[in-house]
């Protein structure tokens, strides 16, 4: 990808698992056990192209609703992969992070995760984050919860707070919003997946089933990226001018 421009920030709502191992006629956690080389391979793949942050849509908050035997499957495959892969990932430079309502997440799980991000903490690569127990509406709700706090101390004055103030709120504080959202599957929602940071993002829909994404899946979002155009409200013209100018 030498010379052309990347997303800064990708995110990615990793969908289709089950559907995945439904058409082999096996479980739905063979889905997700299959879905952990398609992390893998994204992440080495970001890495490599020079991606700085990738963000993985792993457990909604909604998803604590599925039967309880897929959410222990989900938890010991995180535990496992955690575990697995946080030498390669420190190997290659790669800072893990997570956002999300960690609390309701069992102990043995939050500390190994803990474990993972302390040791990866000073990797200066890819920042991937993992978005667990993770909900745009419970994040605006908890920065809400804290301005309003700050607000009755009389810490800042309610005409004062702006856009750059509930940023500081967010879980991810410190990020560029993503440029890009993928959510493979063929489903075209957000399912409550950073409804502040996307915005303004390119959103892109591939038929693929998460085990199956690939490489060159992810080339191909970024290709489609590349193609459109980004106006921010402006008009083509404006754009053109400002390119013109560079
Ligand atoms: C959505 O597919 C996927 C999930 C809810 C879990 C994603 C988890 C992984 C890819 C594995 C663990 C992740 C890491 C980061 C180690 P679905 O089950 O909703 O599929 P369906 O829509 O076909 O039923």
């Amino acid at each position: 990808m030498d010379g052309i421009k990347v997303p800064e920030h990708i995110a990615i709502i990793m969908d289709g698992n089950g559907r995945w191992a439904k058409k082999l006629g096996l479980n739905r956690i063979f889905g997700h056990r299959n879905g952990v080389r398609a992390v893998r391979e994204t992440v080495e793949t970001c890495g490599k192209i020079g991606v700085k942050y990738l963000t993985l849509y792993a457990f909604s908050m909604e998803n604590w609703n599925r039967p309880s035997d897929e959410i222990e499957a989900l938890m010991s495959l995180l535990i496992e992969s955690v575990i697995k892969e946080t030498s390669e990932l420190d190997k290659n430079n790669v800072q893990l992070r997570t956002i999300g309502n960690l609390s309701s997440f069992p102990e043995n799980v939050t500390v190994k995760l803990n474990q993972a991000i302390e040791f990866t903490s000073k990797n200066t690569g890819l920042v991937l984050t993992l978005a667990l127990s993770y909900g745009s509406r419970w994040e605006i709700t908890e920065a809400v919860k804290k301005i309003a706090a700050k607000a009755l101390a009389q810490e800042i004055e309610p005409e004062n707070i702006n856009e750059n103030v509930i940023e500081q709120y967010l879980t991810t504080y410190g990020m560029p919003d993503p440029e890009l959202i993928i959510r493979t599957s063929g489903e075209q929602r957000l399912s409550n997946f950073l409804l502040w940071q996307g915005a303004y993002s390119e959103f892109y829909f591939p038929e693929v089933l998460w085990p199956d994404f690939k490489k060159k899946d992810l080339m191909n979002a970024i290709d489609e990226y590349r193609r459109r155009e980004r106006r921010f409200g402006k008009t083509g013209e404006q754009i053109k001018q400002e390119k013109d100018l560079i």
